[in-house]
Formats: C-alpha cells, structure tokens, sequence
C-alpha cells in the first residue's frame, strides 16, 4: 500500500519519544472480535468479524469504541496528531435509497446518552446539538440529504464535524485519480467496501479527509483537507468509536477492518484478510434487471396497443370532420357545423335576429338538447386569419361565467367562416328596448328597470376587469351589445372579441375598434384599449339609459355629442334638464343624480380622473357617495345649482372631441385615420 512508503513527516518525528513512551497507542484489526471494541445499541459483530452497527431496520443507533481511551495530550498544550484508517460497507435497502449514514468520533465517554437517531447519526440530539459542552469530533459520512439542506447540499457526503451535526466542512463523495485534480464519484451506499483515511496533524493543526475504493491506492489528494485546532475540543481522554443510525429510512451499516495510531501513521489494513459481508445488492441486482426488462417489454405492449386504440380514433374523427385542423381536435367546445346549419335552418334569413359589427346573428335550436342559442356569424374576413393562434382565446372566453354576461357556449369553423354559439337571451338588446315605445304608446323601461339593468352591466363588467382569473377588455360596451333576458336582467355580450377581429391585420395603421360615441379620446390617440377605455363606454351608456338619447346624434345637420348635451343641459339649467323627458317625474331622484353624475365621470377626458368598475360597483349600491356629491345641501335648488358647479369645475367639456363624421350608422370600426381628420 501507498501508506508504508510514505516518509515521515516532521512532527512524527517530533512526537516519536512520546509514542515510545505509552503502549495503547495504536492498534488494528482486520476483521473484530469482542475482546477489543465496547459496543452499544443495535452494534454487533458477526461471525465473519465484520462490525455491523445497524442492521437493515428502521430507527436504530449503533456504536462501538476501542476499548481504552486515548490520551489526546502529552503535557503540550497542542492535542496530539493521530491517524486512523478504516474500511466501511454501507448496504442500503433497494426499496428506498438507505440512510442514515454513519461517523467516525472521538468522545469524552464510550457513549451518546440521549442521542437520536435519522440524521443526528446517534450522537446528537436537538438540545444538545451544536453545544461546545460536548466536546466531541466527528467525520460524518452521510448517505441521506435534509438536515441542514443548504449546508449538506449533497446527500452522498463526507464532512468534518465539531460539536453537532452542522459541518466545518465538508464535500462530495469523491476521490481524486493518480495524485491529479481529476475526481471520480464514491457512491457511499453502493453496497462496495470504501476505505478512508483520518489524519490530524496536532503541530500544523491540519485536518486531512481521504476515501478510495477499496481496490485503489490511497488518493495522495485528499477529499477534505482542513485547518481545525482540536486542543480546544478534545479532552484529555478520548474514547475513538463510530455511531451509525437509521431513521424512516435505513440501511446496514459495517466497519470491515480498523486501524489507529497516535502521533503517527495508522498501519495499513490487510485487505485479503478483512471479514467478507454478503453484499445482496449482486444479487438483486439481477433480479431488478428481470423486474426492469419486464416492465420494459409490458411497457412496450401496452405503448403499442394504445398507438392502435389512438390510430383508430383519429381515424374515425377524420371520417367524421373531413378537415379537421388539429387545434380543432384539442378544443371541447366546438360544435359541429352540421349542428349549428339544422338549427339556424341552413342560416336563414328569416331567423337573423340582429346585425352587429362583426357579422349576422341567427336564432337557432340545437337539435340534440332542445335549447335556443344565438349563433353569430363572423364572415370570411382577412382579418380572421391566423384564427389558429385565437383557439385558445376562444377557449379562454368560453370559460367566462357570470349571470350578467351572454356566455359563450362554443363555436365553429366552417371554411373561412367564424361561428360562435351564444346562451339565447329572448328580449333583444337594451337600445332597442330604450329607444322604442310599445304599441300602446308607453315607455317599455321605466326607471326601476334602468337603474337594475345598470347595476347588471356594472356587474358584468366588474367581472371581466377584475373578478375572472385575467384582466378581460370588453373593448365594445355600447346600448346594443347589452342583452335584456327573460328577467329583465341585463346581460353584456360580444366581450374580447374586438381582440380577436383586430388581430391578424398586418397593416401599418392602427385601428380602433368600438363604435362612434363611445370610444375614449385617448384611444383615437394610442389605439391601445384599457379598462377605463371600457369604463368610458360605460359612463356613455349610463348617460344613454338616463337621457334616454343616442350617444351621438344628429341635429339640425349638426352632430350632438351626449356627453357635451348633458353639459349643456347643466350649463343652461339644471341637470334634470338632462332626464329622458319620456319618465316624466317618475323617478328617484338621488339615484337619477347619481347615475348623471358617475356617467359624466366614468366618460371624463381623462382616463385617470374615471373611477374603476369597482369604485362603480360601490357607488351604485349606495355604499360610498359619489365624491363630487360630498356635503351637499339637502335638496332644493340650491342643491341642483351646487351639482352643476361641482361637475362644471371638474372640466368635462374642456377637452371633449367632436369629431366630423357624418354616418347614419353607430356601428362599425373607426380607424384612426378617418376618426381625425387631418392627422
Ligand atoms: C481479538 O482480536 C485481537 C486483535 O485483532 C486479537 O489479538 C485477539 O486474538 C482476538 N481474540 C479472539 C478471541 O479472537
Ligand atoms: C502548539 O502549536 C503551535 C502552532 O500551532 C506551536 O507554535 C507550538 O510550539 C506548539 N506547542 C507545543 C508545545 O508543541
Ligand atoms: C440530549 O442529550 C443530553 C445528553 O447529552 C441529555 O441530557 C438530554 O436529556 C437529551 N435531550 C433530549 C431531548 O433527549
Ligand atoms: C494512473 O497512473 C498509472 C501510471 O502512473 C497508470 O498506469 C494508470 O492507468 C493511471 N490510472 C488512471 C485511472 O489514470
Ligand atoms: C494533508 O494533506 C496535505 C495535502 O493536501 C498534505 O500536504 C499534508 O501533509 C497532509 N497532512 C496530513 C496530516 O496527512
């Protein structure tokens, strides 16, 4: 072996006198008997000689010390140099990866009273960890990653340790190749024999780490090579041992062959003569080699049956949907056209039950379930293209759940054609309820119904800005794209579908999408939709319910914008002047004030001075009063003048657009371009 021809170091032959003078300084044994070493917990040896501090069962503490005490100072206040060498066999259970590990120590005493097992390796516990009252050195080899995760990063580790279970140092199981930096991997627990070597030299106060396999020459590089000065944490007389310990998980632990000396270099151990331990990893290792090639070859039957199953049904959908593209096939909510073509009866005219900017909406009944939906036609169109990239919007949209909105239910394409399959809402949309008069002449909506169908959209909108899982922008909120149900609740439709028509444009200009009157000044200037674009809309359309008149209409071959109408009103008499003069007196005036109010705030120039859907929510149901209703005069005209102040203080009409545009139609996207004339 390397070890016998290494020369001398200086200070063994400083401390040789001394060695001559004492008798129980060095030993070795290659193989144990019960003569030599004091055992306690699970330690015991077996017939071979081999020392087996645990066995393989969990929550167990084995230890074992040389019989006498060494005497770790020779009237010098430096502790003594010593060297150990040792061969340990670590055979974890094949189940789990084995634990704990185990340690070389010195002690005060041929014993751990009070130590826990698992990673205190039987010789610490939690109070008595890290106490310099333990005076106790140790050089873990640890198998099982978790105490102290940031330190013992590796669980396969060797590390040198002072007093507790947090290491001075400590490193990788490895051993460096034929003197070079070269280091190869020493899997501790791989069931081989591993031999290691403790060197301390006492002068130079120099802690040195080395593990090799078994059939390999000491390492002239060793693992671990650290400035410790013991005189500090050893006593006078050291019990030298080792401890192992198992936990939840576990495996046996064995100390092969032992050697010692102080204040020199430890005999080499007789490898040939070391006790053999039966290392069943050889033969389960084959045995796990069957268990793998079986599953490989069940895996593999199994693999290529559901091939075929998976074959088969692809193929029968191919038969089914003659061109299928395949988001189509990963999408669930998609209907068939052949479905949706029954229903409409083959899109029939007659079944249109509107036109809105994106294409016709048909009434229809699907066929298998009886029930009505809405189906909406988005035509060929160059800007559908790229719709693949929109499934998953689609899909996203259809996932959109609240009382207050039209669901989407699904869709389909057909050729170029985009259908999207809506929840049927019965009657109709609130500008054709707002701006008609029923047959006997009466007002269809009267205020109770306005101010809840206000609170319905508020609290639709809410959701898709803040509620649902992301931040939706409705991008279109106007009169006709809100749906009156069976309950004369109010339900919002055609949400984030602007998105979806303005993608795929590769033009250069930008292009706003919304409709004429209720799009935000800054959006005809940045294009970029936001939800106070969306809260713009809706202050116009809070404006629209209460005064009962078009966001933008034409009068005397002028264009009268809502917004600066109201103002108008306001500046010349009264906010009631406002009021759609068809309710009469028939209605509640704080809330009639309260819905002007927050329309001309929520449709304010600035985006910043508009309150969110939320602040909305709050003050709708009276919770919070409106800031520019703060302390006012209790009623009268004193009170309406003060509104009037307040609102015209706020400079609603200072940056108001009015832009030229003459088209009979409300509906329909605006470029930026013809938008402002003149850019
Ligand atoms: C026990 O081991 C020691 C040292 O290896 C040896 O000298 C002694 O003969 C052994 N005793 C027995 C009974 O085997
Ligand atoms: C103890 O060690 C120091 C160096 O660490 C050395 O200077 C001193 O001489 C040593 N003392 C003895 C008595 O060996
Ligand atoms: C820890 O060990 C010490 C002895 O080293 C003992 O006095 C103490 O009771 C033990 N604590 C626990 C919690 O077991
Ligand atoms: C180590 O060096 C010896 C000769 O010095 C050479 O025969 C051997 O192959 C080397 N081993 C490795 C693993 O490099
Ligand atoms: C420890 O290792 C270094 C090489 O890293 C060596 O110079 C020194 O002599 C070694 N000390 C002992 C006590 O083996």
């Amino acid at each position: 072996m390397g070890l016998s021809s290494r020369p001398l170091s200086l200070c063994f032959v400083i401390f040789c006198n001394l060695f001559l003078i004492s008798h129980s300084l060095e030993f070795a044994f290659n193989g144990f008997n019960t003569s030599g070493v004091t055992m306690g917990g699970s330690t015991d040896i077996e017939a071979s000689g081999a020392l087996r501090l645990t066995p393989k069962t969990p929550n167990l503490i084995g230890h074992a010390f040389h019989r006498d005490p060494i005497p770790m100072f020779n009237s010098s206040p430096n502790a003594s140099s010593f060297s150990t060498c040792f061969v340990f066999q670590i055979l974890p259970d094949l189940a789990s990866r084995g634990g704990f590990g185990f340690a070389f120590t010195l002690s005060p005493s041929p014993g751990f009273p009070g130590a826990e097992g698992g990673h205190y390796l039987g010789v610490f516990n939690s109070t008595n960890d890290g106490s310099s009252a333990n005076h106790i050195f140790l050089v873990e080899f640890d198998t099982v990653n978790g105490y102290n995760e940031e330190l013992d990063k590796d669980g396969n580790h060797v590390g040198i340790n002072i007093d507790g279970m947090t290491p001075v140092a400590s490193d990788s199981a490895t051993y460096s190749v034929n003197g070079t930096r070269a280091k190869e991997e020493i899997d501790l627990e791989s069931g081989d024999p591993v031999q290691a070597w403790i060197e301390y030299d006492g002068f130079g106060k120099l802690l040195n780490v080395t593990i090799a396999p078994i059939d390999s020459p000491k390492p002239i590089i060793p693992l671990l090579s650290e400035s410790i000065d013991l005189s500090k944490v050893v006593k006078d007389s050291m019990y030298a041992g080792f401890s192992a310990a198992t936990g939840q998980k576990y495996s046996s632990h064995y100390i092969l062959g032992w050697s010692f000396k102080l204040n020199g270099i430890a005999d080499p151990l007789n490898i040939d003569r070391l006790p053999f331990v039966p290392n069943v990893k050889s033969s389960s290792t084959s045995n796990v080699k069957l268990k793998n090639a079986l599953i490989a070859t069940f895996s593999v039957i199994i693999f290529l049956l559901l091939l075929a199953l998976g074959g088969i049904f692809v193929y029968r959908r191919v038969l089914e949907f003659e061109h299928l593209e395949d988001w189509e096939l990963e999408c669930p909510r998609r209907f068939r056209y052949k479905d949706l073509y029954k229903a409409t009866k083959g899109f029939k005219e007659s079944e249109i039950i509107g036109i809105g900017g994106f294409g016709a909406v048909y009434r229809g009944v699907l066929e298998a379930h009886g029930t009505e939906v809405a189906v909406k036609k988005i035509m060929s169109n160059n800007a559908l293209q790229g719709l693949r990239e929109f499934a998953a919007e689609i899909e996203s949209l259809g996932r959109l759940r609240h009382k207050n909105l039209v669901n989407l239910q699904g869709w389909c394409k057909h050729k170029k054609d985009l259908l999207l399959v809506y929840d049927y809402v019965p009657n109709g949309s609130l500008d054709s309820l707002l701006y008609t008069n029923s047959e006997n002449g009466k007002i269809i909506l009267n205020w109770e119904q306005r101010f809840s169908i206000i609170k319905g959209i508020a609290s639709g909108l809410l959701y898709l800005h803040e509620e649902w899982e992301r931040v939706v922008i409705h991008r279109d909120v106007k009169s006709p794209n809100v749906l009156i149900d069976a309950y004369m609740n109010a339900r919002l439709g055609d949400f984030g579908l602007a998105r979806l028509y303005d993608h795929g444009k590769n033009s250069h200009t930008t292009n706003v999408v919304g409709t004429i009157g209720y799009i935000a000044p800054e959006l005809t200037r940045t294009g970029k939709a936001s939800t106070s674009t969306d809260v713009f809309a809706f202050g116009i359309l809070l404006l629209e319910v209460a005064c009962g008149r078009r966001p933008v209409v034409c009068e005397a071959a002028r264009n009268v914008i809502l917004v600066d109408w109201v103002v108008e009103c306001m500046q010349v008499g009264n906010i009631y002047d406002a009021v759609d003069p068809r309710l009469g007196s028939n209605y509640v005036s704080e809330e009639m004030e309260m819905v002007l109010g927050l329309g001309l705030l929520c449709s304010h120039p600035r985006a910043e001075t508009r309150p969110t859907m939320r602040q909305v929510m709050r003050y709708l149901n009276g919770d919070e009063v409106l800031p520019v209703f703060d302390h006012l005069s209790a009623s009268g005209s004193r009170r309406v003048d003060e509104i009037t102040s307040r609102f015209l203080s706020l400079g609603l009409s200072e940056s108001i657009i009015t832009p030229v545009y003459n088209s009979s139609s409300s509906v329909g996207r605006v470029s930026t371009g013809s938008f402002h004339s003149g850019r």
